[in-house]
């Protein structure tokens, strides 16, 4: 069986940008409020005419132009997103129209914050499996459009953008080990109320936005880091100490620090754009990822860790050499 290995990665962010002054002007909140508990200091946000599908295919024209492939090539799109363009068909499918291929399964993943984690689970699932030989992995949203702009409890925490990698089958080392998990019970702490079967209305604030109890979501993501380090490593023939990087989802500046700490890595071998894209929920890891591969930090050969957290609750964690 082969295993798969990341041959390129693209991303997109939206030209506008709100930074926390801007917010300051709109809500009772301030830049040093949102720096201290967050480390966020700014938020791209998609055009009013701009999707989830628009920035998806962005991201996934610059990681088919690194890996050096043609559109024509892809056997599977699989996206991640919590944001769709439409109700159906798929953000998938709207991107395989657009990349204009045709035929090859298109299919979203919806896993919330740890949605890329999942969707590079299952396609690298069908690379060894021998279902797929090229797939193109999405995590895209626009989270944007469901923050009550009134709510500084969350408005200030999420942005908008897209990230994408294409795995392609490879005899060496790729994807070493993925661990994904979900526990439903939390359903309440983070969640968007309302949804096609219970009557969603963009009119009403209470169902159609982000609703969330902030301190347990931390508490509960900071004690779930534990189980994550463990799990990426176990059987892995590799140790902690072996980490280049850690890529880990762009929530929050403080349990990205607490997960360094579990993995026993300096934060100059962490990744952090939360800073400048604040909480792109699915897209936040290839983000990310393509952001540290472009500026030269991550090279080929490295072993890196992604890891995240999101509503459901979902996590998981990856442990892939690039
Ligand atoms: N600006 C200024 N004050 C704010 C504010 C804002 N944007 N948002 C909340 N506050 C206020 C609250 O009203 C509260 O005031 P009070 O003490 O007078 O009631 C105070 O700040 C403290 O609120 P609290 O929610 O206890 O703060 P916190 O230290 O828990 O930090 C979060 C809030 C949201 C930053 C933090 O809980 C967090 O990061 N949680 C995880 C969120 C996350 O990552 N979610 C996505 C997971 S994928």
């Amino acid at each position: 069986m082969p295993n798969s290995r990341i041959a390129g990665t693209g991303s997109y962010l939206p030209e506008k940008v709100i930074t926390n002054q801007d917010l300051e002007k709109i809500m009772d909140t301030s830049d040093e409020w949102i720096r201290e508990r967050s480390g966020i200091k700014r938020r791209h946000v998609a055009a009013d005419d701009e999707s989830s599908a628009d920035m998806g295919l962005y991201a996934a024209r610059k990681a088919l132009d690194a890996a050096g492939i043609d559109a024509t090539d892809l056997d599977l799109i699989v996206v991640a997103t919590t944001t769709p363009d439409k109700v159906f068909p798929s953000t998938a499918c709207i991107i395989q129209r657009r990349l204009d291929i045709h035929e090859c399964p298109a299919f979203d993943v919806h896993a919330a914050c740890a949605g890329f984690v999942y969707a590079l689970d299952v396609a690298d699932r069908f690379i060894r499996t021998g279902g797929a030989t090229t797939a193109l992995v999405i995590g895209t949203e626009t989270y944007s459009r469901i923050l009550d702009w009134e709510d500084r409890s969350t408005a200030v925490l999420f942005g908008d953008g897209a990230g994408a990698v294409v795995l392609q089958p490879t005899e060496e080392e790729g994807i070493i080990r993925t661990a994904i998990h979900a526990d439903g019970k939390f359903e309440d702490l983070l969640h968007v109320p309302k949804g096609i079967s219970t009557g969603y209305s963009p009119e009403d604030p209470e169902g159609a936005y982000i609703q969330m109890k902030g301190h347990a979501v931390f508490k509960k993501a900071v004690a779930t880091l534990d189980s994550m380090a463990r799990e990426a490593l176990e059987h892995s023939g590799h140790g902690a100490d072996e980490i280049d990087w850690l890529v880990p989802h762009q929530a929050n500046l403080r349990i990205i620090a607490a997960a360094a700490k579990k993995f026993n890595l300096p934060m100059d071998r962490v990744v952090v754009t939360v800073d400048e894209h604040a909480n792109t929920s699915s897209a936040s890891i290839p983000l990310a990822l393509d952001v540290a591969v472009r500026d030269g930090r991550i090279k080929r050969g490295e072993l890196l860790l992604f890891e995240a957290f999101g509503a459901g609750f979902t996590w998981g964690s990856t442990l892939v050499r690039f």
